[in-house]
């Protein structure tokens, strides 16, 4: 087999492009989106949540039982008094935060994933 005369520059495997997790225009402004991504070597469900220009994210894990926070796939209930609010036993999260203020998980929070709104999309940190 025929050796390289030219290998890889150090950064090719930084040229990937990034997939993202979803568009900016399609979350609609204080609304919510589910979106895949690979975490380590885990597929994971996040919760995605627009505030104006900027996204929040969280694992789609509530920490009362580990169930998910939407009653369908993208489907997430959100209170009048604006708290997100985990589909199986009610307990409300504060949007800005992830913290738990009302329900059987009072007081523990979401669990956060860092996200970066970048040309009209979202993607993972880093990516
Ligand atoms: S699993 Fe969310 S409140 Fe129980």
């Amino acid at each position: 087999m025929e050796s390289l005369k030219h290998p890889l520059p150090p950064h090719a495997e930084s040229t990937a492009v990034a997939t993202p997790l979803a568009l900016l225009e399609h979350l609609a402004d204080g609304g919510f989106a589910e979106a895949e991504a690979l975490l380590g070597n885990d597929a994971e469900s996040l919760l995605l949540y627009r505030d104006g220009d900027t996204v929040r994210a969280w694992l789609n894990v509530c920490p009362h039982a580990g169930r998910r926070l939407d009653w369908a796939p993208g489907q997430f209930l959100k209170s009048r008094d604006g708290l997100l609010v985990c589909a199986a036993h009610g307990a409300s999260f504060e949007l800005q935060n992830g913290l738990c203020t009302a329900g059987p998980c009072r007081g523990e929070s979401l669990r956060a994933v860092p996200v970066v709104v970048r040309d009209g999309a979202v993607f993972l940190a880093g990516e």
